[in-house]
């Protein structure tokens, strides 16, 4: 599919409000739609276009340097692997939108970048991608370690004062993560990881529609979360594999620190997660949470098998609703925590696992 097309696709309809809303915060901010393929363990090819009409941008490098994409305030840089991209953006104004790229049968070391990493962009939106068979192996060589999964790394950046957010739709992460885990890695997000770090804003991601399939990594064996608040939305997790938080590990700083982080679970589906230590679908550090609609089956952890909640007041039973828990705790079995029948949640097993002194 040519960039054109790509562009139009997006200006209608999903776009259109997006675009109205980003051009009429300053008439220099620039949309920019990328699409980057590296296939079958070939190299990157990556192209941008600026704008709704804008020329299409070739990727340059590897060993370019940072190239400012023309007419935005978006750089980005080609690792030397010739797979990896780094996207800064230095304008919160500038939206960046990563569309129907592929990247499949990718091995990186374990110091290489993410295969995409945004640093700084605001409401950024990755969509229609699809990441198949990306690993990370476990060769350790004498350089510095990515504190990232092989895929995708969201860092925010301390020029983002406003609040700001990131988007995943329609994305699907296949065989992907790291080739194999341990605490002391520390690698964080098989398919995404997701960091406030710097930014002064408050950073809130957005998963809908999303696949995650054979993901894992130390900690979030498909996402993990520092300091955002995340909502997962009609997305899939299968056979996803971490130290801790086997499909997700999401952890919150007090809201002391960084305004409260949420974490929304609505119409998702958790099967067969694992998680060596805590957490076989969720482990949830702090925050509020609330899960939905969703399904969870069979997870597996030394502490909590489905859902674990490290901080008692994160859970509010209410907020716990409509949900299918087959395969999770065994009801009576300690640490077995808020394990009743209670607003349209089954329970064939308890789903909620959490200190014993929560309650
Ligand atoms: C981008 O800017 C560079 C340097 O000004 C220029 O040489 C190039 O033609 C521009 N490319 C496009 C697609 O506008
Ligand atoms: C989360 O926020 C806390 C408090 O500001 C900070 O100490 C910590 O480094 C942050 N974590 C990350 C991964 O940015």
């Amino acid at each position: 599919m040519s960039a054109t097309t790509t562009t139009m696709k997006w200006v209608t309809p999903l776009l259109a409000a997006l675009l109205v809303a980003s051009l009429t915060q300053t008439s220099m901010a620039a949309i920019v739609v990328c699409k980057m393929d590296a296939i079958d363990g070939q190299i990157l090819t990556g192209a941008c276009t600026v704008g709704v009409s804008g020329a299409v941008i070739s990727l340059v490098g590897p060993g370019a340097g940072p190239q400012l994409l023309n007419d935005s305030s978006i750089s980005y840089t080609l690792d030397v692997n010739a797979r990896s991209t780094l996207f800064e953006c230095a304008s919160e104004d500038d939206l960046l939108i990563i569309d129907s790229s592929q990247y499949s049968s990718q091995t990186l070391n374990n110091c290489d970048p993410p295969l995409l990493e945004l640093r700084g962009c605001s409401n950024a939106i990755l969509s229609h991608n699809t990441f198949t068979s990306i690993t990370r192996s476990t060769a350790q060589p004498a350089c510095t370690i990515s504190k990232y999964g092989p895929c995708v790394a969201i860092v925010g950046a301390a020029s983002q004062v406003a609040d700001w957010s990131f988007s995943s739709l329609d994305n699907t992460f296949t065989s992907s993560g790291c080739a194999s885990i341990a605490a002391t890695s520390g690698r964080l997000g098989g398919a995404l990881a997701l960091v406030r770090a710097d930014s002064g804003g408050a950073m809130s991601a957005f998963i809908q529609k999303s696949t995650f399939t054979s993901t894992q990594c130390d900690f979030g064996g498909a996402i993990h979360s520092a300091n955002v608040s995340l909502t997962l939305q009609s997305s899939t997790f299968t056979s996803s594999l971490a130290v801790d938080g086997g499909a997700v590990n999401f952890i919150a700083a007090s809201p002391l620190a960084v305004p409260t982080q949420t974490l929304l679970v609505d119409r998702s589906t958790f099967t067969a997660p694992t998680a060596v230590t805590t957490g076989g679908a969720i482990q949830v550090n702090g925050g509020l949470l609330t899960i939905k609609d969703s399904t969870f089956t069979n997870g597996a952890a030394l502490n909590g098998k489905c859902v674990w909640v490290d901080i008692c007041q994160t859970y509010t039973e209410t907020e716990i609703v409509r949900n299918t828990w087959t395969g999770c705790a065994t009801p009576e079995g300690p640490p077995i925590s808020w394990c009743k029948a209670h607003d349209g949640n089954q329970w064939t097993s308890c789903g909620m696992e959490g200190p014993r002194y929560c309650y």
